[in-house]
């Protein structure tokens, strides 16, 4: 089980949700960041979002959007094995073992299905995936002998559940499966939305990275501002806008923004210079994502447009991560005595 090699990192996504750049400065860029480092696992949580009842052409469409999403931000298939759950039938032949390892106490203490019985749903509402859903998670990592999972807070309880899980099953068969740790970014940013809560879809105040120019600039036009007198100068101090900038300027920009703000002219060395209002404010906001993400929109819909590709780059990383699946599972099957 333990020839030398890189440490493995592995992260789940699921196709639920619009990329946004909360997303991509909190979650996509780190996660990229570490595959330089690690072997590094990542791949599409298409049967866990069956969790929750959705769309069938809606999940088609989302499990695309996120392969997009993560190739047009840079992620390297020759350096990432990148496929989607559905495709690796070791995942829920694991998931029933170990479901068979797992103690209901844990399961019922899991928050995903504490949360769903606070806000009232009855053990007739709840489905049984919803309940298992750890146990599947915790498949989706130990099949692959992961070694790190960057974990945000809400998912860490899953994580603990997935070592719990390996160490059960390895006390009743010997060290059979790894116990993978979760790595908890201290410095994980927190960016704020576009009303100065944290950016969320759920709040309807997210950038999202892929929306047409013109929906980029609708939503940035009607961020509310306070009512300074267009060439007076603005306050950036906690400053929504300028928050976002600085997460996606240069210095020198950001730096030439400030003072822009803080003089209320276009050219702060200046006095004589055109005003900067709000609406400037705004545009230069826009201005900072188009560039910034420039690139990565137009890889997007090309990408999108070509789903032969992204299905032909899923079904090979599906292979590369089946080859270690499948070594993994033997083990598991021969540990617990079911002949193959
Ligand atoms: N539960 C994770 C989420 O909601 C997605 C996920 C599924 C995952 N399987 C995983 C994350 C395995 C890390 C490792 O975000």
């Amino acid at each position: 089980m333990s020839e030398p090699r890189k440490k493995r990192v592995l992260t789940g996504v699921k196709p639920t949700g619009v990329p946004h750049i909360g997303n991509y400065l909190g979650a996509i860029q780190p996660a990229l960041e570490l595959s330089k480092e690690y072997d590094s696992f990542l791949f599409i949580a298409d049967l866990h979002a069956l969790t929750t009842r959705q769309d069938p052409a809606h999940l088609t469409e989302q499990t695309f959007c996120v392969a997009a999403t993560w190739l047009a931000a840079g992620l390297d298939p020759s350096r990432v094995v990148f496929y989607k759950q559905s495709d690796i039938p070791e995942i829920p032949t694991l998931a029933w073992i170990l479901s068979c390892y797992t103690p209901l106490g844990l399961l019922n203490r899991a928050h995903s299905i504490k949360a769903a019985r606070q806000e009232g749903a009855t053990d007739e509402d709840i489905n049984h995936g919803l309940f298992t859903y750890p146990v599947l998670m915790a498949a989706d990592i130990l099949i692959f002998d992961t070694d790190v999972v960057p974990v945000g807070k809400d998912q860490k309880q899953h994580l603990e559940i997935a070592q719990e899980a390996a160490r059960k099953l390895n006390l009743a068969h010997g060290e059979v499966l790894r116990v993978p740790e979760p790595k908890i970014d201290e410095a994980v940013m927190t960016v704020p939305g576009l009303d100065g809560r944290k950016m969320s879809k759920s709040y309807g105040n997210s950038i999202e990275l892929f929306a047409s120019d013109k929906e980029l600039w609708n939503k940035i036009k009607n961020v509310k501002t306070d009512s300074t007198v267009y060439g007076q100068p603005l306050n950036p101090e906690n400053e929504v806008m300028f928050e976002i900038y600085k997460l996606l300027g240069r210095p020198e920009q950001v730096a030439k923004l400030e003072a822009q703000y803080r003089s209320g002219r276009t050219d702060p060395n200046d006095p004589a210079s055109k005003p900067f209002g709000w609406g400037d404010a705004k545009k230069a906001l826009n201005e900072i994502v188009l560039e910034r993400f420039g690139p990565a929109r137009a890889e997007y819909r090309r990408l999108m447009n070509d789903k032969p590709y992204l299905r032909k780059l899923l079904a090979e990383g599906a292979e590369k991560a089946r080859t270690t699946a499948a070594g993994v599972l033997g083990r598991v099957l021969d540990a617990v005595g079911i002949v193959r």
